[in-house]
């Protein structure tokens, strides 16, 4: 059992969202695991009413507002997410944090919005190459977490982690299963001391970066890894397919 969780990035528009689903089956090896997609905003309401989507595939959106209304344009609020089919909110994507300067502080915002309007929220972590290269691995994301954690006070709200180091992410560059675990077991670490050791046992963490059907095995395997958060290899139905039979 595994969270398989699909983000499409700024892919996928509507017709094409139902169309991948028509493509995407459930088959008896892939049924025991979670299954998550996060199209585009614009696509979520087409993917959420598209009747070849299997509904054992759940839908999130992959950045919400802090706010749920007001003037500020171009935003889309964790409410408005929750009424087109959203369960999950990707927050604090790194793609979010190094493209759109969004910080920790308002990752922490998010993470309150998405909660508040009953999503869950996939908290994403992870350093850079000249992070990773200085030794700042676990102060980066430790950090990252710390703040995103001040907005979790409730210990029995759900929430997830995802691991993606930023110089993982879209380069063909994976961790190593042993990376990916010395992370995951710094982060589980973290949970068990700022909300208690069921918590951080409960509390899947997702490894991103680079996942696709010829590394999913072993990277499934490592210690601490519960899932994982795949980018380009999930828009085809194909080898998400194969990422999700991986998992068993
Ligand atoms: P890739 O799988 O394309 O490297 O993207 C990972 C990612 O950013 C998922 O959120």
């Amino acid at each position: 059992m595994a969270v398989i969780a699909g983000n499409w990035k700024m892919h996928m528009a509507p017709e094409e969202a139902c169309t991948f689903f028509g493509a995407f089956e459930i088959d008896e090896m892939m049924a025991n695991n979670e299954i998550l997609i996060f199209p585009p905003a614009i696509s979520l309401l087409a993917a959420y009413k598209c009747e070849d989507r299997d509904p054992r595939v759940q839908l999130g959106i992959q950045n919400v507002h802090w706010e749920d209304r007001g003037a500020f344009t171009g935003e889309i609020s964790a409410v408005m997410a929750a009424s087109v089919g959203a369960s999950y909110a990707l927050v604090g994507h790194s793609e979010r944090r190094q493209l759109f300067g969004e910080t920790d502080e308002q990752v922490a915002l998010k993470v309150a919005a998405a909660l508040r309007h009953g999503l869950i929220p996939v908290i994403c972590v992870g350093e850079t190459l000249e992070e990773r290269e200085a030794g700042r691995v676990n102060e980066v994301i430790l950090s990252q977490l710390d703040l995103a954690l001040t907005s979790i006070p409730d210990p029995e709200a759900r929430f997830l982690i995802a691991y993606e180091p930023v110089w993982a992410i879209g380069t063909g560059k994976t961790a190593t299963p042993m990376d990916a675990a010395g992370a995951h077991g710094t982060l589980r670490n973290r949970l068990e001391q700022a909300i208690g050791a069921t918590t951080a046992a409960r509390t899947e963490i997702l490894y991103g970066g680079s996942v696709q059907p010829s590394n999913a095995t072993e990277i499934l395997a490592a210690q601490d890894v519960d899932g994982v958060l795949i980018g380009g290899a999930s828009l085809n139905p194909q080898s998400f397919g194969e990422i999700t039979r991986a998992a068993g």
